[in-house]
């Protein structure tokens, strides 16, 4: 049955990197570089209703009750495009999305946000798509959008030129490993350079570049073992190496995408002080100032508060594994 006057809900939940994905191996096919595997988070939501209307001159953008901008819009258009095509619709569609962060800072909302939108617009649109087809829908618009339409501990391998239909894959559920991510939000306000300019940049500028590419995929190796074994201090290893190498390309490219502030550092810091009295804590930053701690769920209360009590931290939350995205169809076809 046709389903182009329902409305469809998504919600879906953001991802962090353990390995990172940082540079594509084709920019029109929004294909990676490298390797990367996530942790899909309980705590940092975003929900997208979709529905599409004969009705309507033009696609229709709201994020979080605001009218978007015209930037904002384009990459929504165009993963709206691949609906339409594919369930060979013409109408344009109405599109709402908020997130539902437990802080206003700037946390990346682009991988909860499109993986929503791939499951929302495309049922919307009549096409039922398996899971995988849903991750490579997301991929195109973002790639680390691609893991979070699953739960728990995820894959997204590198792309071959040409790999069109290239999807995210689970490695294991949330319920395999009790872990906790702390998130020291450190700056507010949004990010200098988008990561898809900063690692283009990188690309073509970064003399690190090449190594970090041939690198990354013997971390990914390391984590997704660790992953298997819940050996986390394995993990922690290969994830600061893997976030400090994509930072050194970052850093290096010219000019210089410099993400970190203090707090960043003081941050870092006090996670390096906690190991050395023992408590198994690891790091990783995104493209933006703030630090997140990795721990078993036992350690994430004294983790918080170490990281509270940091200078240049301006609030903390706690995120546990999390679920992949889910669908939900409000209203029968009119
Ligand atoms: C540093 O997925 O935002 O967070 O594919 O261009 O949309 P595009 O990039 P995006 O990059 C994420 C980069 C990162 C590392 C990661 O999540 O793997």
């Amino acid at each position: 049955m046709p389903l182009e006057h329902s409305v469809v809900d998504a919600t879906a939940h953001a991802n962090i990197a353990l390995a990172k994905y940082w540079g594509k191996a084709d920019i029109a096919r929004n294909l990676p570089a490298v390797p990367s595997i996530s942790l899909t988070l309980d705590a940092l939501v975003t929900e997208t209703r979709v529905s599409f209307d004969p009705a309507l001159a033009q696609d229709e953008l709201e994020l979080d009750g605001r009218k978007a901008s015209p930037k904002q819009c384009q990459r929504v258009v165009e993963l709206l495009d691949r609906v339409r095509r594919r369930a060979r619709i013409v109408h344009k569609a109405r599109v709402s999305s908020r997130n539902r962060f437990p802080t206003a800072a700037g946390l990346a909302s682009s991988a909860s946000g499109f993986a929503a939108l791939a499951a929302a617009a495309s049922r919307a649109g009549g096409i039922e798509l398996e899971w995988s087809e849903v991750s490579a829908l997301a991929r195109r618009s973002s790639a680390s959008a691609a893991r979070s339409v699953f739960g728990g501990f995820v894959e997204l391998p590198a792309g071959r030129p040409g790999d069109d239909g290239l999807a995210a894959k689970k490695l294991a559920p949330a319920t395999h490993w009790d872990l906790r991510l702390v998130v020291a939000i450190t700056e507010t306000g949004p990010k200098a350079v988008g990561s898809t300019d900063a690692m283009e940049l990188s690309r073509a500028t970064s003399p690190y570049y090449e190594a970090w590419v041939s690198a990354a995929p013997s971390w990914c190796e390391d984590i997704k073992h660790a992953i298997a074994a819940r050996d986390l201090e394995t993990l922690g290893q290969a994830m600061e190496q893997s976030t400090m190498a994509f930072h050194c390309c970052a850093m290096t490219s010219r000019p210089s995408a410099l993400y970190w502030g203090p707090g960043t550092i003081a941050a870092v810091r006090t996670v390096q002080q906690l190991r050395r009295r023992g408590v198994s804590v690891w790091n990783t930053m995104d493209a933006g100032p703030h630090v997140k701690a990795l721990c078993e769920a036992d350690d994430a209360q004294a983790v918080q508060r170490a990281l509270d009590q940091t200078p240049g931290v301006l609030e903390t939350l706690v995120a546990a594994p999390g679920p992949g995205v889910s669908v939900s169809l409000d209203r029968q076809p009119v």
